[in-house]
């Protein structure tokens, strides 16, 4: 329970102002906000905890986490992926402490007590002796996170045993993660072990960096214009479409080249001998949209992102796909896990080509990631003081998630399921997430105009 709950009132204030497309400064660092953040949305949320791929033998184990609890994901004999709170049921102790590896058994580092795949207590040491004869292992066995659930290889875990089943959740970004994940044989592999970094930030707006934000990027990325990587074009990331899903998850299909102009290389310049094998794996209104994107990038609320991009010149193209976690570690701490995954039928070369362009950019030495990180620092920086925290409004820390509101209008033609905008830099995904977050953190219902709108769209389209 919160030592003190923010005012009804507060929130009502903060309900209105977003409805107005205005983003109260405060949030982004308030420490009770954080604490109701973690009790009300991270206790019942699914949260990504690894890919298939990385889990390859019976006894193959990672460790991860979701906020603060431990994770141990293993995988048993029989090929069942099981998640447990990597805390020993004796004292506490985290049970495992490598962030991977294949064990037969799993024994505790600090009295020896040991386990089997299944989670089952199978040892204690000199437990006849010093529990007598009639202690129920059966009882102490590895507690199980309540839910787990798998889409397209990738894992996800929810705190919550009520929480609606991972697929209801994902709703229609499935749809995109199949053009992701699915489009190839095979699917996607990890390659690499997550790396993973420290970054003083609020976990939401590196969030909307990612599903909201392609308007950042003609100005943050700047160098790779100047260096003759981008185009030069101010609207080049802003062609394509925005996509608004439900529960806060959105999508930007970018096709970076303006309508009527030469089109980019189709399907993100991914080999021609692949493309009989995409048209195999996804439908008609899949491959329309694949077809012609360049860059996919957007969030899974509350805290997994992707970014699908292109690096490389004319002739020699790569792509990839990098999801990462954002893990709260405080109002302003985040732990950023970033895993770089290539189609599985790719050939080598090509696989390590991509590695290299996924370091070199968006890796956490990557130059793009260095752009931003400075950026999502000093938002944190300057929205921590006497005016950006005020709660009445009495100074103005009001910020501007005005873009394209009331103006531009949903394409009605196009072929995926959501809301989807002819444009990329609006501010419709953000604007969304934000209303989502707030119904949760006020456990209202969904009421909001924008969900009323995907509804109504929904209806009109058959897409739900
Ligand atoms: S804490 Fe694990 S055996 Fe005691
Ligand atoms: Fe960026």
């Amino acid at each position: 329970m919160l030592k003190q709950e923010l005012d009804k009132n507060v929130f009502q204030a903060l309900k209105e102002k977003m409805k107005q497309g205005l983003l109260p400064q405060w949030i982004l660092t308030d420490p009770q906000i954080y604490e109701m953040e973690i009790d009300k949305i991270f206790a019942h949320t699914w949260q990504f905890l690894a890919h298939e791929t990385e889990l390859k033998e019976p006894g193959s184990y990672v460790t991860r986490w979701m906020v603060n609890d431990p994770v141990l994901l293993v995988k048993t004999n029989s090929g069942e992926l099981k998640a447990f709170l990597n805390s020993c049921p004796h004292r506490g102790t985290q049970l495992c402490t490598a962030d991977f590896g294949r064990k037969k058994t799993l024994t505790c580092p600090y009295h020896g007590w040991s386990f089997n795949l299944n989670g089952d207590l199978i040892g204690v040491v000199a437990g006849d002796k010093v529990y007598g004869g009639e202690m129920k292992k059966d009882e102490w066995g590895l507690r199980p996170i309540p839910q787990v659930g798998v889409y397209q290889g990738m894992i996800f875990g929810n705190l919550d045993p009520n929480a609606m089943p991972l697929e209801d959740y994902l709703g229609d970004m499935k749809w995109y993660m199949d053009i992701m994940l699915g489009r190839s044989d095979g699917g996607m592999e990890v390659r690499g072990l997550p790396q993973r970094w420290v970054v003083n930030t609020n976990w939401k707006l590196v969030l909307e960096n990612f599903s909201g934000d392609p308007y950042h990027v003609q100005t943050t990325h700047r160098s790779t214009v100047e260096m003759g990587i981008s185009p030069q074009d101010p609207l080049y990331a802003g062609y394509g479409h925005q996509v608004v899903l439900q529960h806060g998850h959105g999508v930007n299909v970018i096709t970076a080249s303006a309508p009527g102009k030469p089109q980019r290389p189709p399907y993100q310049g991914l080999p021609q001998e692949m493309w009989p094998m995409f048209e195999r794996n996804l439908n008609e209104d899949q491959l329309k949209v694949f077809s012609k994107a360049t860059v996919l990038v957007g969030s899974i609320f509350p805290n997994l992102s992707f970014v699908s991009p292109v690096h490389g010149s004319e002739g020699h193209l790569h792509n990839y796909l990098n999801f990462r976690v954002w893990r709260p570690l405080g109002p302003e701490k985040i732990e950023i896990w970033s895993w770089f995954m290539i189609d599985k039928a790719a050939s080598d070369e090509y696989k390590e080509d991509a590695y290299k362009g996924y370091i070199s950019s968006f890796g956490p030495s990557g130059t793009l990631e260095q752009d931003d990180t400075e950026i999502w620092i000093r938002v944190t920086q300057s929205s921590k003081g006497i005016m950006a925290r005020s709660k009445d409004h009495s100074y103005n820390n009001l910020l501007n998630y005005l873009m394209g509101l009331d103006r531009v209008l949903p394409d009605d033609t196009w072929p995926g399921p959501g809301v989807a905008y002819p444009t990329c830099y609006l501010d419709a995904i953000s604007r969304a997430t934000h209303e989502y977050w707030l119904e949760l953190l006020t456990g209202e219902g969904p009421e909001s105009e924008q969900e009323m709108m995907r509804k109504e769209y929904a209806g009109g389209h058959g897409d739900e």
